[in-house]
């Protein structure tokens, strides 16, 4: 089997492309990525280079694109801008990738002809927030950021081309994940650069909002069940059920390292913050998957990681990152 993963440098298409390779029924694996926000050559250092290839583009050029298309059984398209603070500064090339990438990657394949099952990557935040309860694949999408509005925008192309064109289309949704890799910026891997720095660790408003948190590598497995087991057309929620406030994800962390909860820091909310994600994954379950990786095990591990792997955060941690800028005004502290 030939895969083509886009977005590969970046936290969980790198997890992903390291994982299926274990196997020896994947013949190659082409990682195509443009090193934008959220990538690093280090992701992916130890693999057998007979086996993946690197490929430096973006999921818009569409010649190279299609060149690697060509041969290609599955894609599985990661590539996008995932940073929803950057998309509420700038939503500009969050459309660019998650929406008009999206729709390169489906009008190549298309124009290609040949049967490509093509796997496209999205998040909970498409459904927007949920009180109580939790969202099935059939509600209604209601995304409240830039980020998340355009994920969504890519998923309709996606259900479009499908029942327009018969395309052999799958969407997956999952929640927050975390894991070795993250990009330094993102919540769980600055709450634990922060607290190893024993500086002031931000939470938006009241630090109450919840999120479902789902190990890196359990998202992967999920991925490749679909591959196999997936039904075209058809979308699936990947969720584990840890549902946590920011400040209990918090708390733990300086649980873990031995830091006292002083150096929480509460800051001004984010605009359009989502109260509670919520998703109930059975229709992924009721095909036999489950998740491996326990929650407080793999934070852990993911604290580890990050102790152990400096060489690897310290380049891309920006002064932000590391609680070396002054607080802003309005942060409370
Ligand atoms: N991180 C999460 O918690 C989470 C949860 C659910 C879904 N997702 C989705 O999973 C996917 C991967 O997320 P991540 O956390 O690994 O993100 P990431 O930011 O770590 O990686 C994204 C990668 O895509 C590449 N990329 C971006 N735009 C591109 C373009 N135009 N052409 C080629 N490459 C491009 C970047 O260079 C980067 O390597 C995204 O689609 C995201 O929406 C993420």
């Amino acid at each position: 089997m030939k895969l083509v993963v886009t977005g590969g440098l970046g936290f969980i298409g790198s997890n992903f492309i390291k994982n299926i390779l274990i196997r020896t029924d994947i013949e190659k694996v082409v990682n195509i990525d443009n090193l934008t926000t959220g990538s690093n050559r280090d992701n992916i250092k130890t693999i057998a280079q007979s086996r993946y290839q690197f490929v430096k583009a973006d999921i818009l050029d569409t010649e190279t694109i299609s060149s690697h298309f060509e041969t290609a059984d599955v894609v599985v398209n990661f590539a996008a801008e995932t940073h929803v603070d950057r998309s509420i500064k700038d939503p500009e090339p969050f459309i660019q990738s998650n929406i008009l990438g999206t729709y390169n990657l489906l009008k190549i394949e298309r124009k290609l002809g040949k049967r490509i099952r093509h796997i496209q990557i999205s998040t909970d935040e498409t459904y927007g927030g949920i009180a109580g309860d939790a969202f099935t694949e059939d509600d209604q999408l209601k995304p409240s950021n830039p980020y998340s509005a355009t994920k969504a925008a890519g998923d309709l192309l996606c259900n479009a081309y499908h029942s327009t064109y018969g395309m052999d289309i799958i969407v997956t949704r999952c929640t927050n994940n975390f894991g070795p890799n993250q990009f330094p910026e993102k919540f769980i891997p600055k709450t634990i650069i922060r607290a190893l720095n024993n500086k002031g660790i931000p939470i938006y408003g009241t630090g109450k909002n919840i999120r479902d948190w789902i190990y890196v590598l359990d998202h992967c497995k999920a991925i490749e069940f679909l591959m196999a087991e997936g039904k075209s057309g058809e979308i699936y929620n990947i969720s584990s059920g840890n549902e946590k406030t920011n400040i209990e994800v918090v708390e733990k962390i300086l649980e873990i390292l031995k830091k006292p909860s002083s150096l929480i820091r509460f800051v001004d909310d984010r605009p359009g913050h989502d109260a509670r994600y919520s998703l109930n994954s059975v229709k992924l379950r009721s095909l036999g998957w489950r998740t491996e990786h326990s929650y407080d095990e793999s934070l852990r591990k993911t604290v580890k990681w990050y102790i152990e792997n400096e060489s690897w955060w310290r380049p891309t941690a920006t002064s932000d990152v590391l609680g070396e800028t002054p607080w802003r005004t309005g942060d409370r502290h």
